[in-house]
């Protein structure tokens, strides 16, 4: 066996430019932060880098929205990430952007490889064309029909339903997600990778242990299901990298994102005395991982090995996936106020908070996963504050009061011991991913100490005439447990950590120290570790979420238009969620609803109606409305007639108990005083079509 020092590269999924960092992303990111954080406890030498995904449509759109140019979206959102990142804990070894000269040369170099040997063809295909917006439509701004399983309303390279690939022109009545419009079909000549050529050695790839079952079994099914060539160009305009020996074509965004991983690791081995081929080369004995969420396992289970596996160059060692964060059992809402953004949280809660419930009931496996938000007030105040700190808060004082020295006997050695022994299979869960079961073991660990201090109540003994010493004893007893403690759980809490580490009086715990004790030490002064949350805190958390309800319609649009699904469990058959705003519906049904200019001719009181307004509404070419609409509580008669307001003008007519509804004037906002009439932009004329 190689007795070789492991050397390990780690990295997680790339967040795109163009949206916040939010929980949904958040479980991967810690999750990676705690078992990076691990290894480094042990010494081993581990890198963890990461970057934004900064290519592709919807972040040229997102930048033209801002007003910006690409560079500049780019950067600030990234400043953004670090930022938040950095508030969580998540450490990376280095963070930089897909838009980098290193991510550049090594995709060229990745591409001209794969073609040296044979795997680019050149194809000419029709690919759909926006004639509103004048350029070629990204699959992800094409929406239709799964030609497969004909589920309505897909993305335009895979189905989230039954997770078939394809290209967008295999969709079933396609329309153009950025303008509504019919995409036309135009012939061009893309590029694509022989994904097929690859066929044999990915069956045995992913059979060699490197994924999880589930993922494997889901790789299987596709492989089964027959691999396509991959289409790896795009048309300008398009903000990336333009293919060397193509102009006017660019990598499409998903080439060159999982190179980023790459490039990286190489800007952080410049200056350093690491080599880039030590990790790269088909020979490394390096160890790759790559966490991710499973909505991108296409990506990295078939396509990132199989462009490696090109170009010459070495495979992941695995591939650890994890599901989609879902809160209080539903997907994450913003109308709920459930949407949570990491700059939100961070206005209200603890970060460690964050990262211990997430540890805490994290696998090795998929499944999504539910943070809920009792249970997490519950089981931070009970494990951490309850558990782990109360160890430390009943006893430390008194060993600052008997001198401020711990002794240099235990009181109850066996019980110290036990907590040592544990450390072995700590390490291997953490070693396997397996936080949760990890947490257990540390929390059983902890409910022994306490019922050990409960039991020799040093507060009581203390009380004794000549009792001192052993009161020492006990309490350097349940310090000594305390330092494990928060040795095992310093992957996770590593604010807890150091702050543990100052009143101890130490220098940063290592894996190593499990197997010394802190005896005759002098400790400093104890200062409280940890505070309990409180439920005005999560209430203030997600009352601060929330959106009015015309915000939350558009932030949503923009989330599907920038492909970001992290968050989303999108599962179509969760019906718990009806009222949600978050449920999307298909353009097709959007445009369905007829949006006019109308202005407010007449408003009155309706006699016996607490909330209504009856409104006469000119509609344009002498037509008047009959409307009905719940603004009293907001809006005077006499102050609003005159106004123009924007009227749902094809809502078949609606039979109330004051008369007849002719249609439905959009407000937003959550009611009371906090209702706003939506207004058409000044020049609007009755009857003009809104949108
Ligand atoms: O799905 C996403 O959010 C992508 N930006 C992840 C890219 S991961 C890697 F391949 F770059
Ligand atoms: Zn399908």
């Amino acid at each position: 066996m190689s007795t070789r020092p492991r050397k390990i590269l780690v990295t997680s999924a790339l967040p795109y430019a163009n949206g916040p960092i939010h929980l949904g992303h958040l479980l991967e990111y810690i999750q990676t932060d705690i078992w990076v954080a691990f290894q480094k406890l042990r010494n081993v030498d581990c890198i963890y880098v990461c970057a934004d995904d900064a290519h592709g449509t919807a972040i040229m759109l997102k930048a033209e929205e801002n007003g910006l140019t690409p560079e500049q979206q780019i950067a600030n959102v990234k400043a953004e990430h670090e930022q938040d990142f950095a508030a969580f804990n998540v450490r990376f070894d280095h963070y930089y952007s897909t838009h980098s000269d290193e991510n550049r040369e090594l995709s060229s170099l990745i591409f001209e490889r794969n073609k040296a040997a044979g795997y680019i063809i050149e194809k000419e295909i029709t690919q759909l064309y926006d004639p509103d917006k004048g350029m070629f439509l990204a699959d992800r701004f094409v929406r239709g029909n799964c030609p497969k399983c004909k589920s309505e309303d897909q993305y335009g390279d895979n189905c989230e339903v039954c997770g078939a690939t394809y290209s967008s022109a295999d969709l079933i009545k396609p329309y153009s997600a950025l303008s509504g419009a019919t995409p036309i079909e135009k012939p061009v000549t893309q590029l694509f990778f022989d994904l097929p050529r690859f066929e044999e050695m990915l069956r045995s790839w992913t059979r060699s242990g490197a994924l999880q079952n589930e993922v494997a079994n889901k790789l299987a099914e596709w492989l089964e299901g027959g691999l396509q060539p991959w289409d790896i160009s795009r048309e300008a305009p398009y903000f990336g990298f333009e293919i060397p020996g193509y102009p006017g074509k660019y990598f499409y965004v998903w080439l060159d994102a999982p190179i980023g991983y790459m490039a990286s690791f190489k800007k952080y081995c410049e200056g350093k005395d690491i080599s880039f081929d030590d990790y790269w080369a088909r020979d490394s004995e390096a160890e790759l991982y790559h966490f991710i969420g499973k909505d991108i396992i296409n990506f990295h289970g078939l396509f990132w090995p199989a462009m490696l596996e090109g170009a010459g160059l070495r495979k992941p060692t695995a591939i650890y996936a994890h599901g989609f964060v879902t809160v209080n059992g539903a997907k994450m809402s913003k109308s709920r106020g459930t949407f949570i953004k990491a700059s939100s949280y961070l206005e209200h809660l603890d970060p460690e908070y964050l990262r211990y419930y997430f540890a805490a009931k994290l696998t090795s496996k998929v499944d999504d996963f539910d943070l809920n938000l009792d249970d997490f007030v519950q089981r931070v105040n009970s494990d951490l504050v309850g558990k782990v700190v109360q160890i430390a808060s009943r006893t430390a004082n008194f060993i600052n009061k008997l001198g401020g020295r711990t002794s240099s006997e235990l009181d109850n050695s066996l019980l110290v011991s036990e907590v040592q022994n544990a450390a072995s299979n700590i390490a291997d869960l953490y070693e396997a991913r397996e936080f949760g079961r990890a947490m257990r073991e540390i929390m059983a660990l902890a409910d022994h100490v306490n019922q050990y201090v409960q039991a020799r109540a040093p507060w009581s003994l203390n009380k004794q005439e000549g009792k001192q010493q052993e009161v020492l004893e006990v309490c350097t007893t349940a310090i000594n447990a305390f330092r494990l403690l928060v040795l095992y759980l310093k992957p996770v809490l590593p604010v807890l950590a150091e702050k543990a580490e100052a009143f101890l009086n130490i220098e940063p715990l290592t894996w190593a120290d499990a197997s010394t004790l802190l005896l005759d030490h002098e400790v400093c002064a104890f200062t409280p570790l940890m505070q309990r949350i409180e439920s005005d805190q999560i209430a203030a958390l997600i009352e601060s979420s929330k959106d009015t309800t015309a915000a939350a319609v558009m932030q949503n649009d923009e989330n599907k238009k920038s492909g970001d699904k992290k968050n989303n469990s999108k599962k179509k058959d969760d019906k718990k969620d009806d009222n949600s705003v978050d449920e999307p519906i298909s353009i097709d049904d959007f445009l369905k609803v007829k949006l006019r200019a109308a202005r407010i001719q007449k408003a009155e009181h309706v006699e016996g109606a607490d909330k209504l307004l009856q409104l006469t509404l000119d509609v344009g070419n002498g037509e008047t409305r009959n409307v009905f609409a719940g603004i009293k509580s907001k809006y005077k008669p006499e102050d609003i007639e005159g106004k123009m307001v924007v009227l749902v003008a094809n809502l078949a007519p609606r039979k109330m108990k004051f008369g007849v509804s002719e249609g439905m004037v959009l407000a937003a906002g959550p009611g009371g005083d906090d209702i706003f009439l939506l207004s058409p932009d000044d020049g609007a004329e009755p009857g003009m079509e809104v949108r």
